[in-house]
């Protein structure tokens, strides 16, 4: 069974693609003739730009595809309110469900530059923030942070992780008056900026029904899948290419054992595309230090990362 099989929860709103339609976007969500056409008729440079950044990230299928019906979405409304036609406000809050390194913070970011661009957001910056970002220590207190924060996220989007966190402690806890507090300001400010909550799948399902008032205002969910395998690899590539390095048959060999042994070890707390970062600026610095002393050195001993650079498996989360 896969790693995706495992872990998969249900959710409201179905984003997640069935296995033939996820081979389909696989490789390039816009790849597809009518849609590739579409976009192309939109003749968005600034979009086209999101585009090449959203298709550079490994997998995340169901993302890329739902982005694109957003996009797609607020362009529809634009013409529409241009032809004189209703345009509905589309509520654009959201749940980001997932495990750690899925991608939750990469998208959410690429998804406030989007929403500046099509001009649902007058800054599209996003504000990072956790339970302790939110919640005070006496009376009062969190209802000012919260709305503190929430002021500094106006024309952006509001990024709040472990949200399910804020439920933590029950009726007494000071998590609560975040919550409400958030809830008012999403009302005061319908239009200024987007929430995003996210966290463990379980968790935020469990949170969202804790709060009544919650589901109806994040209509869309988003699932982000661990990776598989050959997912992790390939986005191992990609972060050594980035940076201008390369693997020796060897070291991708060990990698791959060492992610084999983390995803059957550790589940859920495998932190996927956040671990490989990890392990490579780690290899790097082995790398820099076994080299140091050596003159003379090739283009190609510069750039390779061996066996011996990468750490041993366990040392890094
Ligand atoms: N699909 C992907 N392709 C390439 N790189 C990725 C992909 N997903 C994540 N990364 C990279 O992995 C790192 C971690 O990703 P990110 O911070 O977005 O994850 P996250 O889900 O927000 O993690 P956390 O829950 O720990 O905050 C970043 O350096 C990001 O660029
Ligand atoms: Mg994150």
């Amino acid at each position: 069974m896969s790693r995706r099989a495992l872990t998969e929860a249900p959710h409201r709103i179905q984003v997640v693609l069935n296995h033939d339609k996820r081979d389909q976007f696989k490789s390039q969500v816009l790849e597809h003739p009518i849609k590739r056409e579409k976009t192309q008729s939109f003749q968005d440079e600034r979009f086209s730009d999101i585009v090449k950044e959203l298709n550079k990230l490994i997998g995340l299928s169901n993302v890329k595809e739902f982005i694109y019906e957003i996009y797609a979405l607020l362009h529809m409304a634009k013409c529409r309110q241009e032809a004189g036609l209703v345009s509905n406000q589309q509520m654009l809050h959201m749940v980001f469900k997932g495990n750690p390194g899925t991608g939750k913070t990469t998208v959410a970011r690429l998804m406030g530059r989007m929403f500046k661009d099509m001009g649902v957001l007058t800054k599209g910056h996003l504000i990072e923030a956790e339970r302790a970002d939110l919640v005070g220590e006496y009376i009062g207190h969190t209802a000012q942070k919260t709305r503190d924060l929430v002021k500094k996220s106006l024309g952006g989007i509001l990024f709040i992780d472990e949200a399910y966190s804020l439920a933590r402690g029950g009726e007494k806890d000071f998590g609560k008056e975040a919550v409400d507090t958030l809830v008012k300001s999403m009302e005061d400010h319908r239009n200024d900026f987007v929430l995003i909550l996210a966290g463990y799948t379980v968790e935020m399902a469990t949170f969202l029904q804790s709060n009544p008032g919650l589901p109806s205002r994040f209509p869309i969910q988003l699932t982000f899948h661990d990776y598989e395998l050959d997912e992790l690899l390939q986005i191992s590539d990609l972060m050594l290419d980035e940076r201008q390095y390369e693997m020796s048959i060897q070291a991708k060999n060990k990698l791959k054992h060492q992610l084999i042994y983390e995803i059957t070890h550790f589940g859920r707390q495998f932190s996927n595309a956040r671990f490989v970062r990890n392990i490579i600026e780690k290899a790097i610095r082995y790398h820099a230090v076994r080299l140091f002393s050596q003159a003379g050195l090739s283009r190609q001993e510069l750039m390779t990362i061996e066996a011996e650079d990468l750490v041993e498996k366990n040392t890094i989360h």
